[in-house]
């Protein structure tokens, strides 16, 4: 049976006429079912709402979400969260909201909604990408990525229409919704001459937001985080930062690595890290396939040892030459 205060909601709301409520009411109610296993009630509820148009005029919601998917990549999430090195806290961020979202039940028989929105804020390489993913395999639902290049248009209104069109269909299953370089909205905003539309966008995208169902997990990334506006910034319940990684972290990560390969690394793993410097993971794993390159190509005549030590002599320089100043 649904939560009384629901349904009683449910009822205000088609009485008043308020199509709006009775949508938001009707999503909370499957998303407490689902949430209850009920999965044959919460079915037939979806079934119902996405049947009943939005507005006289609107287009029957199939098609809303047929089209929805146009601006979306879907993958099955396979990375883990045991698969990244994160930081204390970070990981703690996680794992709340992952416990938030299993023992969602709880928190609604309590009157509280899990958390569900969160920013990611790091340089490239530290995993943010990683993360949303391995969010959505924690939470055991698919990936929608969000395609920018097919989503911002380039008339009047469509970029607008089209975020509107992603959400409807991110709220009509439990998913993780990622805006990867969130900020390239922004930017993209500030490229459009009609300052309307920046503001269009803008304002559609925090009202989507706010009415996101709480199993719609959305995730944005970015690497400037100075270019949020207070009103983006402050609709993140969970904002998580994702440093370059410490020299110990990067030694741990090459730990790994050796492990998995089933080699020594003939040398302690700190000092490697050490002389790799600052680098994101993302660096680090190239370095790492640049070991298991040179070393499948040697055929056993080179060490593991001797391999890296040739690698990081070659990355020295590589790095010299990219950063003139050092
Ligand atoms: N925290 C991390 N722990 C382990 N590996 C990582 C981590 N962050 C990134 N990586 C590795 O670097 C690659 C690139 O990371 P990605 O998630 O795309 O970073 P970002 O989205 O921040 O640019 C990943 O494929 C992953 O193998
Ligand atoms: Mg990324």
């Amino acid at each position: 049976m649904a939560r009384s205060d629901l349904l009683v909601a449910l009822v205000k709301a088609g009485n008043n006429g308020d199509k709006r409520g009775v949508r938001i009411t009707t999503e909370a109610i499957i998303a407490e079912e689902r949430a209850k296993q009920h999965g044959v009630l919460a079915d037939r509820l979806a079934r119902v709402l996405q049947s009943a148009p939005a507005t006289p005029h609107a287009v029957p919601l199939a098609e809303t979400s047929a089209r929805g998917r146009d601006f979306i990549s879907e993958r099955i999430p396979r990375r883990r969260l045991s698969d990244l090195i994160l930081p204390l806290t970070c990981r703690d961020g996680i794992n709340q909201l992952v416990e938030e979202q299993y023992r969602a039940d709880l928190l609604r028989a309590h009157g509280l909604e899990p958390r569900h929105r969160v920013l990611l804020v790091g340089p490239p390489g530290t995993g943010k990408t990683s993360l949303a993913e391995a969010i959505a395999e924690a939470v055991a639902v698919p990936l929608l990525v969000v395609r920018y290049e097919s989503m911002i248009g380039s008339y009047l209104g469509e970029t607008a229409s089209r975020l509107k069109r992603v959400f409807d269909y991110a709220r009509t299953t439990p998913c993780v919704l990622f805006f990867d370089e969130f900020d390239a909205l922004g930017k993209e905003r500030g490229d459009i001459h009609e300052t309307g539309e920046i503001k269009r966008v803008v304002t559609s995208l925090l009202m989507q937001m706010d009415e996101l169902p709480s199993y719609t997990i959305i995730v944005a990334a970015t690497n400037h985080p100075e270019l949020l506006d207070r009103a983006a910034w402050r609709r993140f319940q969970v904002r998580l930062e994702l440093p370059l990684p410490t020299a110990t972290e990067l030694a741990e990560y090459l730990e790994i690595f050796a492990k998995r390969i089933g080699e020594q690394l003939g040398q302690s793993a700190s000092r490697i890290a050490k002389q790799l410097g600052a680098i994101s993971y993302a660096e680090a794993e190239e370095f790492c396939l640049d070991i298991r390159r040179r070393s499948i190509l040697s055929i056993g005549e080179k060490s593991v040892k001797t391999i890296i030590s040739e690698q990081l002599a070659i990355w020295s320089k590589q790095a010299r030459s990219e950063s003139p100043t050092n």
